[in-house]
């Protein structure tokens, strides 16, 4: 029913199943991209001729845009960057570097474990990791125990993880961390195509998006930074575009936020028609989305436990979109390669979150991760494909 909106499935027969990785894109953002190489392509907050003064004025209606859409106070919190993992890399090598302690969940993905790995941090020595429950819920108890232990740290935490889909309750989180003086960063790359989010009502300090998770473009994301902190984050990298001034003897003065935080030229093609996106969901509507979600899932979970010695590592009540599953002696990586023959596009792996499989004592999961323009018919084809795979592998 949605899928008319999307280009994409009416010129390929995938079966895609693999939202998790990457969102397809409705026309008006194509469009939008289009629009920009073809007809005022130029830089922005540089040149003043009209071209350039449009997309200066096309890019910064973005960054409008999406400060109204989670309900930031200002456009200067609002930083455009590459995309999550260049969001948390900017928030860890600079504001964060300076605490004592970082804390995180057992579900990161890489790039929220890598950055502060590469810092010297260690388990027990720099960083925390908050344990799961069974059924990979967060164990707040242990989230408690570690705020005690570590008062006024870095809490950096998803809000939707990749690998399983579970869904944190993050209003939970940041409230409990404010009591113990903490600092929250929330990633929300498989979040935001999904849940409303109002940085103001959920109090957060950061929060990292990513526009082609959201149904925009990819090499796009943004942050947002609470505005008591913006004097105190430190620019990651510098170039044009940044400065107030430059002189060798008297050194660098940069401009405010967002500006010192965006050094050289931008995704500017990406950044404009991320609006587009973030107006495509808002026509939407995340009530219809969740719903359409919800239902998909629970479709989704019914049918594949009716396969046979399928395993799953959690239950879908606390989940959105995504569902991990193997099946008792057979490779993921084997029904990957059959699945990819008969069209159906989904991601088998560790899903860059190898502390959780290590912890499953598992290689990795078959992950089927659903958007809303997904239907019942796409479960039911994966369903064929899947049986089809088991058929041949048991033989
Ligand atoms: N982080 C993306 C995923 O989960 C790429 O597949």
């Amino acid at each position: 029913m949605y899928k008319k909106d999307f280009p994409f499935f009416a010129n390929s027969k995938t079966v895609y199943l693999d939202n998790g990785a990457t969102t397809q894109k409705p026309q008006s953002v194509i469009d939008s991209t289009i629009e920009y190489y073809t007809k005022y392509c130029s830089n922005t907050h540089r040149s003043g001729f009209g071209d350039a003064a449009k997309a200066t004025t096309e890019f910064e209606n973005t960054r409008e845009y999406l400060k109204n859409f989670i309900n930031a106070k200002k456009n200067e919190e609002i930083i455009f960057t590459k995309g999550v993992t260049e969001s948390i890399n900017f928030i860890a090598s600079s504001f964060a570097k300076k605490f004592k302690t970082i804390i995180i969940s057992s579900l990161e993905h890489h790039a929220n474990i890598v950055p502060w790995q590469m810092q010297g941090r260690v388990l027990g020595n720099g960083l925390e990791v908050v344990n799961c429950s069974s059924n990979l819920d967060f164990d707040f108890l242990h989230f408690e125990e570690l705020l005690k232990k570590n008062p006024n740290s870095f809490v950096s935490v998803a809000h939707v993880t990749n690998a399983f889909g579970v869904v944190y309750d993050i209003k939970k989180i940041i409230s409990l961390a404010h009591s113990y003086g903490c600092v929250v960063l929330i990633d929300g790359a498989q979040s935001l195509s999904s849940f409303k989010i109002d940085v103001e009502e959920l109090d957060c300090d950061f929060f990292v998006i990513s526009a082609h998770k959201t149904f925009g473009p990819t090499g796009v994301g943004a942050i947002y930074i609470k505005e008591k902190f913006l004097n105190e984050v430190e620019p990651y990298q510098t170039g044009g575009a940044t400065i107030h001034t430059v002189d060798f003897e008297k050194g660098t003065t940069f401009l405010n936020s967002p500006y010192k935080f965006e050094a050289g030229t931008q995704n500017i093609a990406g950044v404009i028609a991320f609006k587009e996106a973030l107006k495509y969901i808002e026509n939407i509507g995340y009530e219809t989305i969740q719903k359409r979600k919800k239902e998909l899932l629970e479709y989704l979970d019914n049918e594949l436990k009716k396969l046979p010695d399928i395993i799953f590592y959690n239950n879908i009540e606390n989940c959105s979109g995504s569902r991990s599953f193997n099946f008792a002696g057979i490779m993921h990586d084997d029904i990957s390669i059959l699945l990819d023959k008969m069209g159906v596009a989904l991601r088998v792996g560790h899903h860059c979150a190898m502390p959780i499989m290590n912890k499953l004592q598992i290689k990795g999961t078959i992950r089927v991760s659903l958007a809303f323009y997904n239907d019942f018919e796409d479960i039911d084809k994966l369903i064929v494909a899947l049986k089809r795979a088991l058929s041949m592998l048991k033989d």
